[in-house]
């Protein structure tokens, strides 16, 4: 684990994401890859509401970003390492230590209750938490989800439970960088707007760089930054005020 680790505070620079002539293909035989992003950093802190056209290749950069993926060309940095070129293995350890992530199909396991769900995350980044309960119960009643939903089995719930489930597992560690796929879809405009808080304060406080994906343009008034794809040989902070 600790090869996947920067002690060295001196060498971190400000960016929490930096991308370099990416270039991803999902068939390796392809002649034009499926998403090409020449350039494209985020600095540490930064949320930013990511929004384009389906099919434009929202989805696949986050899953290069979470290290499900790895491109086809060009190096990935998170945190000053060199992500893209870690094993699978590094990349899961980093991944579960530094990077929350909600995908587009929430990926709980639904046989499991939702604590145990949540506890996964716990037991993937090896911190083995003692408040893990206490975190996981304030975490769903500040998503307005009952305390009882906790031993209820993932495949129990409706899809808007199982979206803040999915968020209240990606937030439980305290990420560093979070990477959020139409999380709102399934939710009523209450429980969105209860939902967009949480995220967007629990970000704020604890300085973590978010990137937010979504088609619902109406969120965008929750970010200082709204960047649409494709990405080109643009940094963010050059792109804000877009909204
Ligand atoms: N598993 C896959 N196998 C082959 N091609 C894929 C696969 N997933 C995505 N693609 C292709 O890659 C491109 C980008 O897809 P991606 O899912 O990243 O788009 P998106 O912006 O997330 O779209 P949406 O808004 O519909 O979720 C598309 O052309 C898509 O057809
Ligand atoms: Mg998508």
């Amino acid at each position: 684990m600790e090869s996947t680790e920067t002690n060295n505070a001196e060498s971190q620079s400000t960016l929490a994401i930096s991308l370099n002539n990416i270039e991803y293909k999902y068939k390796s035989k392809a002649t034009s890859p499926d998403l090409t992003i020449p350039q494209w950093d985020l600095k540490r802190g930064q949320q930013v509401f990511l929004y384009g056209d389906s099919g434009s290749g929202k989805t696949t950069l986050l899953n290069l970003l979470a290290g499900v993926l790895t491109p086809s060309a060009g190096v990935i940095k998170i945190f000053d390492r060199a992500f893209s070129s870690l094993s699978a293995r590094q990349r899961d350890k980093f991944r579960a230590r530094h990077i929350g992530v909600v995908f587009q199909q929430f990926n709980l396991i639904p046989y499991l209750s939702v604590l145990k769900n949540i506890q996964l995350a716990d037991y993937f980044a090896s911190t083995k938490r003692k408040d893990i309960i206490d975190s996981a119960q304030a975490l769903l009643s500040k998503l307005k989800m009952p305390a009882s939903v906790l031993n209820k089995r993932a495949s129990e719930l409706s899809v808007g439970q199982q979206q803040r489930v999915a968020i209240a597992r990606a937030l439980i560690n305290q990420p560093e960088l979070l990477l959020v796929d139409e999380p709102t879809s399934a939710l009523d405009a209450s429980a969105r707007d209860a939902f967009m808080k949480v995220l967007v304060e629990t970000c704020a406080a604890a300085n973590t760089t978010m990137v937010f994906v979504s088609h619902d343009m109406s969120l965008q008034d929750y970010f200082e930054t709204s960047i649409a794809m494709p990405l080109l040989s643009q940094s963010s902070s050059s792109q804000e005020g877009l909204k």
